[in-house]
């Protein structure tokens, strides 16, 4: 990763480049829709709740005191009965073309790993769309296996007002 770019937590002032790297990442798979509204308020439930969550930018020098953000992703602490103590679910892993391959996706998995150790995370798991081949590579260069488990859903009614 050049030494420009750097990994920090975000802030609300980053709203807005956060919803547009999840625009581009969600439009990539399947499963997911770009919706810049939800993915605001998801972003703001996460940034609201610190304690179990994790906001993570990666910005280059730029206009404004943040920068500009190239990168992101987020953790979410949950309790594994299996492992008897907490393992961090990651999502919205998304670099913004034109700096991708130059570390920074890596930098901000290694954030979010040593965030988990801090926490006594055993385990980092994530999903990943199974036409995304180039994630896979990704994953698999982090250091992330394939599991026998498979992603099931079920969809429920919003409250009246969303
Ligand atoms: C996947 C993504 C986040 C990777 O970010 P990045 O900053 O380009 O990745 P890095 O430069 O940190 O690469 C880390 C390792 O992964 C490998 N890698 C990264 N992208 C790769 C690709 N497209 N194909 C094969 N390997 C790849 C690199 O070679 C590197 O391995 P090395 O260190 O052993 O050389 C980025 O390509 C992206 O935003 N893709 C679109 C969104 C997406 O698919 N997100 C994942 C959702 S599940």
């Amino acid at each position: 990763m050049t030494a420009a770019c750097t990994i920090r937590e975000a802030r609300t002032s980053d709203l807005d480049a956060l919803v547009e790297l999840l625009g581009l990442l969600f439009a990539l798979e399947a499963d997911f829709a770009v919706d810049a509204g939800r993915q605001r308020d998801g972003l703001d439930r996460l940034l609201a709740g610190a304690k179990n969550g994790l906001v993570l930018v990666a910005s280059i020098p730029g206009e404004g005191i943040g920068g500009i953000a190239v990168g992101m992703a987020t953790a979410q602490v949950v309790v594994s009965t299996s492992e008897g103590g907490p393992a961090l679910l990651v999502e919205d892993v998304v670099v913004r073309p034109g700096f991708r391959n130059q570390g920074i996706g890596r930098a901000l998995l290694a954030r979010i790993e040593s965030w988990g150790a801090a926490l006594g995370a055993t385990r980092l798991q994530l999903l990943a769309d199974k036409d995304n081949a180039p994630a896979y590579d990704f994953y698999r260069a982090c250091g992330f296996h394939s599991t026998n488990l498979v992603c099931l859903r079920r969809t429920l009614p919003r409250a009246t007002g969303k």
